[in-house]
């Protein structure tokens, strides 16, 4: 197939460009087949470390490491054609330095081909924004509740309730954007705060739990899927997969148990 004939995949100055237009529709996805259903609806889809909790049974997204963010951002990669792709830096793998971050961040983007890399932005982080943008990398940032920091916090809490909180976030939006990112989420704050940051940055922002003053949206999916019993309040199950999987399985195991096999008409049988 020629460069031509390749289907061209939305770009990260494409979403930057939707500022204020038509509202950004991300999920994140963590496997190939997932990947492949998302990437006719969604602009952009992000292999997000929430995989550690959604995936790999972990409580935090603190034990994710980088070659469990390859492995994943891999499959998406092969599964999603049309959506930008967007893998998250996990923890202890870009705060040290701009060095480790870009040395983290380019390694992602080799060996998965994603187009963007998306890091949690304290006050820190604008440094390593700009060291990364200059170096060709897209860099999504990540203010508000940030689940890395989730031990500094104290939790997974909303944030924003005191107005130093209010206008750190801000701030760290305000410094992400004019490092040069080409958008940033804002998760788990007020829907005061999420408009405060839309008006404030030039850039999309791409709310969770952040309410639809943000000119974009994303989710985790199997969360938005109903895989799970408990989610956070502010996700909306589109469907009851957990509910599906229970009901397929235990249909399996009764006909299994019973030798009820009615794939048995479809086995193989060898004329010799
Ligand atoms: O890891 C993730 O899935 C995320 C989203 C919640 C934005 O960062």
């Amino acid at each position: 197939m020629s460069a031509q004939n390749q289907i061209r995949r939305i770009t990260a100055p494409q979403i930057t460009d939707r500022k204020g237009g038509d509202p950004i529709v991300c999920l994140t996805a963590y496997d190939a087949p997932t990947a492949a259903i998302l990437d006719e609806h969604c602009d952009l889809i992000l292999v997000g470390d929430s995989v550690g909790m959604v995936v790999h049974g972990l409580t935090t997204t603190v034990g994710v490491t980088l070659d469990m963010m390859i492995l994943h951002g891999q499959a998406v990669m092969r599964g999603a054609h049309r959506a930008l792709v967007v893998v998250d830096l996990p923890f202890g793998s870009y705060e040290d330095s701009v060095e480790t971050a870009f040395k983290n961040a380019s390694r992602v983007m080799m060996e998965t081909g994603c187009q963007a890399i998306k890091i949690e932005s304290g006050s820190y982080a604008a440094e390593t924004v700009r060291y990364l943008v200059e170096r060709g990398i897209p860099v999504m940032s990540h203010v508000g509740l940030r689940p890395q920091s989730m031990n500094v916090l104290g939790g997974f809490r909303a944030r924003g309730r005191t107005q130093a909180v209010e206008d750190e976030i801000i701030a760290n939006a305000i410094a992400a954007a004019q490092a040069g990112s080409f958008a940033v989420v804002v998760e788990g704050t007020s829907v005061e705060i999420a408009e405060k940051v839309t008006k404030a940055v030039d850039i999309p922002t791409i709310g969770i739990g952040a309410s639809s003053g943000c000119d974009g949206q994303i989710l985790v999916t199997p969360d938005m899927l109903g895989l799970f019993d408990r989610v956070p309040k502010f996700v909306k199950k589109y469907g009851q997969m957990g509910d599906l999987i229970e009901k397929a399985v235990s249909e399996y195991a009764a006909d299994v148990k019973s030798r009820n096999f009615p794939f048995d008409e479809n086995t193989y049988t060898f004329k010799k």
